[in-house]
């Protein structure tokens, strides 16, 4: 599974023959949900929702390659593969520990349903792993984090995590959706197990929702595929084929993403009516040090508070002519949105605070559009203000 090949040429060729015996350049889509058995009593078809049809396994085997991994199992969105490996591992009496700067619906998750499974847990502060040794308990099973964090962009030390997970004997979890594997590759450091919302960069055009869980080793998958079989969160064949498509761009597309976000980060971070930019890539930035260590690139996400008072964000808003004010990220199109009404909207105002997210953070997911007129875009709005 693993090749020595780069990402830039994996994303492109891949298994693309597979299928197919007629030459095709491109996976064949099988549409077919029912298959045939081969004997009576002694094979297992192909079903979507085994998890095992044509177009979903050359899909995994692909995303796997690409995150250094050994298994991907696809689901019906990001949200379903974070729910579904945080279940498939934790059971009633379990104790886990999650990063307290995670993706809104994450934080929800755990916030609104793990206690209805009788599971507990506690949140760290992710500039800190140090804090966790303290909060490891007898029933600890797993820790949990997300790297650069949706939408403070808190960088995680990936070595730390990987090093207490290890000691002990904690099974860890990172969300790698903002980083995507052109830019970090955490299965490198140790981590157990990836989870992607393949919404976001794996499709990169915003008209496709999807997930997927790679892991390391063998020693979890059947823990996962049980319970994914349980779930049923799977995806079609369409929709794999989709995916798979999107891929052969992403190498370029984070290119393109990466170029665009540092150079809009370091224009705002030096206009007046800017307070705080969140990037990595920007040398005042807390997780700067850390993500050139661990990062190739530093991602098109950032975060920024405006100078000025709270009833001026929705002109800013409203008076960009490029950014498209809407919901998700990671898409070809650059996207504004003020996490209080959008990611995290569904957390109370007190667990926004503690989560470090202010009422007036606004978020951008920067494009592949020319920079330029990105710059000019957010200047004229700013002008105005
Ligand atoms: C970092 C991160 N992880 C997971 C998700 C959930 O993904 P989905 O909406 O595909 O369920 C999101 C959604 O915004 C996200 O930003």
């Amino acid at each position: 599974m693993v090749d020595k090949r780069s990402p830039y040429t994996s994303c492109v060729h891949f298994d693309h023959n597979a299928l197919s015996n007629t030459n095709g350049v491109n996976t064949p889509i099988y549409t077919s949900t029912s298959y045939r058995y081969s004997e009576l009593g002694k094979s297992i078809p192909h079903y979507p929702r085994y998890l095992n049809t044509p177009n979903q396994e050359v899909l995994a085997r692909k995303l796997a390659q690409l995150e250094h991994g050994k298994h991907a199992f696809l689901t019906s969105s990001g949200l379903a593969a974070i729910t579904g490996a945080c279940l498939a591992i934790l059971k009633t009496g379990d104790h886990a520990i999650f990063q307290k700067e995670i993706y809104g619906g994450t934080y929800s998750f755990v916030e609104n349903k793990l206690k209805d499974y009788g599971i507990e847990y506690s949140f760290f502060n992710g500039e800190n792993p140090d804090e966790i040794q303290s909060l490891i308990k007898k029933n600890t099973k797993l820790i949990y984090v997300e790297t650069p964090s949706n939408p403070l962009l808190t960088v995680v030390d990936l070595e730390a995590i990987t090093r207490i997970a290890k000691t002990n004997n904690l099974v860890s979890i990172i969300d790698n959706t903002f980083a995507t594997p052109m830019n970090q590759n955490p299965l490198d450091y140790g981590f157990d197990a990836i989870v992607h919302s393949a919404t976001k960069y794996f499709s990169g055009h915003s008209d496709i929702i999807a997930g997927v869980i790679i892991l390391n080793s063998d020693s979890l998958v059947p823990q996962i595929q049980d319970y994914l079989i349980h779930a049923g969160a799977t995806l079609d064949a369409q929709t794999c084929y989709l995916l798979e498509r999107s891929i052969k761009t992403l190498a370029l597309r984070m290119d393109k993403h990466n170029t665009n976000a540092q150079l809009i980060a370091e224009f705002l971070e030096g206009h007046s009516k800017v307070k705080k930019v969140f990037y990595p890539g920007l040398k005042s930035f807390t997780g700067h040090e850390l993500a050139k260590k661990q990062m190739r690139g530093f991602g098109g996400m950032m975060s920024l508070e405006l100078d000025t008072r709270e009833e001026s964000l929705a002109n800013f808003v409203d008076n960009l002519k490029i950014f498209i004010h809407a919901v998700s990220l990671g898409a070809v199109e650059s996207l504004i949105s003020v996490p209080r009404f959008s990611s995290h909207s569904k957390m109370s105002q007190k667990q926004r605070e503690e989560a470090g997210v202010s009422n007036t953070l606004i978020r951008l997911s920067i494009g592949i559009e020319d920079t330029q007129d990105l710059i000019n875009d957010l200047q004229q709005a700013l002008d105005k203000l």
